[in-house]
């Protein structure tokens, strides 16, 4: 079988040449830039954490007004999830996040000056569609500008820039909690990144594979010429995207319908059940409830509680960096299932430490927190989102994405609307071993279902549903001389 050795098609000999480093710089610019879309998700789902106690004492919330402005953006996430899909088809991926970002920008700063607490909660789920239309469509625009060997890298951008979004968040809700600002400033902040997205995107060219769906070849080729490829490159690569696009393609509707027929079903099997395992592992009961946790295992002090979530968000961060450098050349496989083992002895020691009690009880919870975030971002954090693009056709790849984000923002919800529950009825150590128990079935089913997609350009990735035949091991197509 001819190897591929296009930079878009795998790890090429061609690679190691000075012009192509130049070509690698600027997509990881183009990446970065798109990335800015993660930083709007992980600045806004951390900041409520903060913002909530003046808010509270602004406005003197209810607590079920308290966990309606908490959640609420979370609701607004799930319709922008939805939405992000047939938009993505219509308007192109740029135009799209261009809309988000404007969208994003206005709901921030209307936040920020929101007279009661109606208002503010208009404004949240108006954030929360930006941003949950955001987190699908950022994954997809890279994985499609992305050469096959570097798509895990440039697609962790996200990861890592939710992950600094997040640590950035509380950092900024201490500066203002110290200047005695309040909330608002807390909140309007999130318009800065919003609007350099808006800047960046006259950076960055549309993806080439929706443009050549959209049948506008000329055009496909421009951006992949401003990708940086070689005259070469450029033409296998249309002649690639020529060949996938030449099947049937529709609205969402209808490729929500050609995603339910067998062969791609299981795509969508695959796509969704990432998304809800990266939730029901609990990874945001740690995110959004983590001072809570430290301080029911005695770290009584608010401040303690704080700079310990504080360095839970840093870690988070360290660790997504590692990924960026290992997935690739780990592969997504391995590292979702030794994420989910590893995660799966965390909490089970968390439970066990609430269960037996000890006077270091602070420290050794604050140390099994970071053995589970560690192996949550250096697995399920990137790679649900990358999977999420990268394994489905170009014809269904925005639907197939905005399902799978709907999943996850689905669960994302019901697992931070019932942790709090959950304690009451299970107590601290019964939780943890339940989503103990959820990481043990993430196991399975990676294990029986999850293809690994590691340097395999998008249409080899696109044959393997069609044929599918091995359920973990992709080969790769046979490829045009050039
Ligand atoms: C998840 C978020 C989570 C974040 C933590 C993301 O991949 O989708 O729900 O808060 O990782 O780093």
């Amino acid at each position: 079988m001819a190897s591929n050795n296009n930079q878009y098609g795998a790890a090429g000999g061609a690679l190691n040449s000075a012009p192509q480093s130049n070509r690698n710089w600027l997509i990881y610019m183009i990446a970065g830039i798109a990335a800015l879309g993660g930083l709007l998700f992980g600045y806004d789902t951390g900041v409520i954490s903060g913002a909530i106690l003046y808010i509270n004492q602004d406005f003197h919330l209810a607590s079920n007004q308290t966990e309606m402005v908490v959640s609420i953006s979370l609701l607004g996430a799930i319709v922008g999830a939805l939405v992000a899909g047939p938009m993505n088809d219509a308007l192109g991926r740029k135009t799209t996040l261009a809309i988000l970002g404007a969208i994003f920008c206005i709901g921030a700063l209307y936040s920020g000056v929101a007279p009661d607490v109606w208002h503010l909660i208009i404004s949240r789920i108006i954030v929360g569609f930006g941003f949950g239309a955001a987190a699908s469509i950022v994954p997809v625009y890279i994985s499609e500008v992305a050469p096959a060997h570097l798509r895990g890298k440039l697609v962790t951008f996200n990861q890592l820039a939710i992950t600094i979004g997040i640590a950035v968040s509380y950092g900024v809700d201490l500066l203002f909690a110290h200047a005695g600002m309040g909330w608002r400033p807390m909140l309007a902040v999130a318009a800065i990144p919003s609007i350099m997205l808006l800047l960046g995107l006259f950076f960055i060219p549309e993806s080439p594979r929706w443009l050549g769906l959209r049948n506008r070849w000329r055009d496909a080729r421009a951006a992949l010429q401003r990708l940086g490829g070689t005259e070469a490159d450029v033409d296998q690569e249309l002649s690639e995207i020529r060949q996938a696009a030449r099947q049937e393609r529709g609205t969402f509707w209808q490729s929500l319908q050609t995603l339910l027929r067998p062969g791609l079903r299981l795509a969508l099997i695959v796509g969704v059940g990432l998304g809800v395992f990266q939730q029901f592992v609990g990874i945001n009961t740690v995110i959004y409830y983590a001072p809570t946790i430290f301080q029911s295992a005695g770290l009584s002090s608010a401040t303690a509680a704080i700079m310990a979530t504080s360095l839970v968000g840093v870690v988070n961060v360290l660790a997504t960096i590692v990924a960026t450098f290992i997935i690739d050349k780990i592969g997504r496989r391995p590292l979702l299932l030794w994420g989910s083992a590893i995660m799966v002895a965390a909490l089970i020691a968390l439970g066990a430490i609430f269960a037996l009690g000890s006077s270091h009880m602070g420290l050794l919870v604050l140390l099994a927190l970071f053995v589970y975030i560690i192996a949550f971002a250096i697995s399920w954090g990137g790679i649900f989102w990358l999977m999420s693009a990268e394994i489905f056709p170009t014809r269904v790849r925005a639907a197939g994405s905005s399902i799978s984000s709907f999943a996850n923002w689905a669960a994302n919800y019901v697992v931070s609307a019932t942790f709090l529950t959950l304690v009451g009825l299970l107590g601290q150590s019964g939780t943890f071993w339940l989503y103990a128990a959820m990481g043990v079935a993430s196991l399975l089913f990676c294990w029986f279902l999850v293809p690994e997609t590691k340097g395999k350009s998008l249409e080899d990735i696109e044959r393997y549903w069609q044929q599918g035949v091995d359920r973990v091991e992709i080969p790769r197509g046979p490829v045009p001389q050039t």
